[in-house]
This record gives structure tokens, sequence and C-alpha cells, in this order.
């Protein structure tokens, strides 16, 4: 596979940049805290923390390696890695379902981003700064009710992911992302520092970190692993790509234990930020996908310099999120141009496709949002519109079910040698990853796989 981002790295710290670009997006920022509140606070983060540990890390490590023992894209690189173990060259479909999974992901991912860009206007206008909190939540549900608006947001976002996609010039967005992105952890870290200021801190802080185990559920912890894959990018080959050009000294494992702490960290700051903000001003925890969008405009409303800060928040949240988006949309164009399809065509088809899929997820807000497309499924499918079951499905079994197996391969397929190589860094941290992997991670991923199949038809 030519990726063009991925074809020399200049240092190990370039990899890292890379891959964190993958990693930090809508998922930390957006999706984490969201998710916490409609879980009930602690006992979700407690999980999320113990699958990212458990599960995701050594997934993360098994992904990347396999695209480095492969030493190409992530169809060849499993083809050629099944070959060499005797095993069916069938895997590589593996990489396939895996982009079915991007595809997907990138539909819902395109629109909720989009939004950033009606709140980068907001901030230039200044129609939300010293506002009340009531005005400002009251902008939000203006937005959702908005199908039009909904439309040209998702349309601008997926232009802006396209034309870099199609262009195969990605390395100048990385370099930018390599500057700009310390700039969005410094705000989150000073909208956290804000957040200890105010009256909802010391409430903020008992909902997040004193374990309430009352609010346990099935639903909690299948959604905590889903987290755990999404937030980290794992499970859809996406990040086998870029294993196959990782310097030959770098090690593995340290990398992706930096890249993973990054990931939670800035989860950690945005969800401290919001919920200090939510119980300062009595707003619900349980607000779903309009969450971070309230609660960090009321806190710039409060700040001095409000339009400056919101204008920069929503920049660097729209450069998170670009980032993220090419790197949904780039492994599926170079699928197609592995099929001898150009880098235009294969960006145009995947865009249209993604496009109309997104379209419709943004309807699910107003004119769609009591259609239930696979409610004839019964169990939980009854009552989620398509943003629902865009947002679960994909993330809570294709996800995980593409971890599951990308971690067999890895543990059971690949001969040892190969792998071992591949993984680098210390013969205890390998031994480490490779126990973690067979004995916690593949049976911890298919029994909850399995029990989220069951309750999604409420066995
Ligand atoms: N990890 C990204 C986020 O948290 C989402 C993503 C998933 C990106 C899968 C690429 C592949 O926003
Ligand atoms: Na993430």
């Amino acid at each position: 596979m030519n990726h063009p981002v991925l074809e020399a790295w200049s240092s190990n710290r370039a990899f890292i940049f890379a891959v964190t670009g993958a990693a930090v997006g809508l998922g930390n920022i957006w999706r984490f805290p969201y998710l916490t509140g409609e879980n009930g606070g602690s006992v979700f983060l407690l999980l999320y923390l113990f699958f990212m540990l458990v599960i995701g890390l050594p997934i993360m490590i098994a992904e990347i390696g396999l695209g480095r023992a492969g030493r190409a894209g992530p169809m060849q690189a499993l083809m050629r890695l099944a070959q060499g173990a005797g095993a069916r060259p069938q895997w590589r479909y593996l990489a396939v379902f895996g982009g079915l999974t991007l595809f997907l992901i990138l539909s819902f991912y395109s629109m909720v981003s989009g939004w950033s860009l009606a709140y980068l206007v907001k901030s230039v206008d200044g129609s939300l700064a010293q506002q009340s909190p009531e005005v400002i939540a009251g902008a939000f549900g203006q937005l959702m009710s908005n199908p039009g608006l909904m439309l040209l947001c998702h349309t601008l976002f997926l232009l802006l992911t396209l034309g870099v996609v199609a262009a195969g010039v990605n390395q100048g967005l990385e370099r930018l992302n390599t500057y700009l992105m310390p700039l969005l952890y410094l705000l989150l870290l000073l909208l956290a520092a804000y957040a200890v200021t105010t009256p909802g801190f010391a409430e903020a802080m008992r909902y997040l970190f004193l374990p309430d185990f009352n609010a346990v559920s099935w639903k909690v912890v299948l959604d905590a692993m889903g987290q755990a894959f999404f937030t980290l990018a794992v499970g859809a080959c996406a990040l086998m790509a870029y294993g196959a050009y990782m310097p030959e000294d770098q090690s593995l494992p340290r990398a992706a234990v930096v890249v993973a702490l990054l990931d939670v960290g800035v989860a950690l700051l945005a969800g401290i930020a919001i919920f200090a903000l939510v119980f300062s001003h009595q707003l619900e925890p349980t607000s779903g996908p309009g969450l971070m969008f309230i609660t960090l405009p009321i806190a710039f409303s409060e700040l001095p310099l409000s339009h400056l800060l919101s204008l920069g928040f929503f920049l660097l949240l729209l450069l998170a999120t670009w980032t993220s988006s090419i790197n949904l949309a780039e492994p599926l164009v170079a699928m197609l141009k592995d099929r001898g399809w150009s880098r235009l065509r294969g960006t145009a088809v995947i865009g249209l496709g993604v496009w109309i899929l997104g379209s419709l997820a943004a309807l699910s807000f107003n004119v769609m949002a009591e259609v239930y497309p696979l409610g004839f499924l019964g169990g939980v499918f009854a009552e989620k519109n398509l943003f629902g079951l865009l947002t679960s499905i994909p993330t809570d079994i294709f996800l995980p079910l593409g971890g599951l197996l990308i971690a067999i391969f890895a543990v059971y397929i690949v001969p040892v040698a190969d792998i071992r190589a591949a993984i680098g860094g210390s013969e205890t941290f390998y031994l480490l990853w490779r126990r973690m992997t067979a004995k916690l991670a593949i049976p911890l991923t298919g029994l909850l796989l399995l029990t989220s199949v069951l309750t999604f038809w409420g066995v």
C-alpha cells in the first residue's frame, strides 16, 4: 500500500505524533464525557481505564506489530503473514471488515465534527459570549433542529477530509498537528484548572472518582469496552499501516504506552472540565451528545477573552477531528487503490457513501428521530435511530470483534519469532504483552462480545 504520510518516519517522535493524531479526537473530548455522564460517572471511568490497560493497549500493540511484521498495508500484510504461517490467505478479509467499520464510524464522525464548524461561526459572531447557560443550551438545540445547517456542516467537514485524502498529501497536516496539538492539550489543561475554581468541582471529582457500584450494569461495561477500542482507534486495522513504516530501532510497546497515556490524559482533562461545569450550573450529566457543546461554551462565556478562547478551542478541536477522520478515510481509499482504482475515484466513491449515511444520521436529531431502521430485529434495535445504531454497533461490536481477531492472529497464527521481532523492546515487556493478550485481552473481549450480542436482544 502506498501511504504517503507514512513513507518515512524522521524520528521516533514522528511516529508517536502520527498515531496520536489518529487516536485523539472526538472520542476523547466529546464521546468520553457524554458516555461517562450517561453511565453514571465513576464506575464507567474505572472500567474504561481497566479496559484500556488490559484490552486496548495489548491489542493496539498487536495491531501495529502485525503491520510492522508484514511490512505492507493491512490487506497485504495480513495475507503475507498468513501465508508465511501456513494459514489461510482469507485472513486478509479482516482488513475489509475493518474497512466497513471505519466507513460506518466515519459517517457519524464527520457529521458530529461538522458541529465544530457551526460553533466556530458562533465564536466569531459572539452569539454565545456572556450568555446564560439556558441560552447556550438552547443554541445547541437549535442546531440539532436545523437539518439544513447540520447537512451543511457535515458536507463541509467531509470535504475538508476528502480534500486531503484525495490529494494524498497528509504530511503537511501531520506536521501542523505536531505543533498545534500541544496547544489543544494546554487549552484543556487551562479549562480543567478553571474548573477547579468553580463551585461544582468537588462534586465533579466525587462523581468521576468515587466508585458507586450501584451504577454497574452490562450497558456500562460494554460501553466502556467499546470506548477503549474507539478512542485508541484499535480494531479496524487502521493502525496496521503505521507499523509498516516504523523506525527499525523504535520500541513499539513504549510508543503505544505513550500514545495511550496521552489519549487518556486528554479524555480526563475534558471530563474534569466538563463535569465541574455540569455541577456548577445544575445541568444534566445525562444530556448525551450535546454535553460538550453546551458545557464548554458556558465556560468560555464566563472567562475573559471568551471569543478568542472559544475560537481557539473549536479550531483546535477541528484540527484534532480532521486528522482522526483522515485516518478513518485513508485506509478505505488505500484499499480501493490497491485494487487498481485511482486515488481520486476511490475518494469520490467512499466520500459519496459517507456523505449519504452521515446526512441520514444528521436527520436522526430531527425529522428521522423516531425512525428505527433495524427495529424489526427487536431488542435494543427497536429503540435505536440511525445515529444510535451508528454510534453503538460499529464501536461496541465491530471494533471489539476486529480487535479480537487481530489479537488471535498475532498470538496464535503468526510465528512467534516474527511477532517478537516486530514488537521489539525488552524480553520482559514482550512476555508481559503476550501473556496479557492471551490470558486477559482475548478471553475478556470474547466474553464481553458474546454478552453484548445477547444484551442487544435483551437476553
Ligand atoms: N480514535 C479516534 C477518536 O477518539 C476515532 C477513530 C477511530 C479514528 C478509529 C480512527 C479509527 O476520536
Ligand atoms: Na481517542
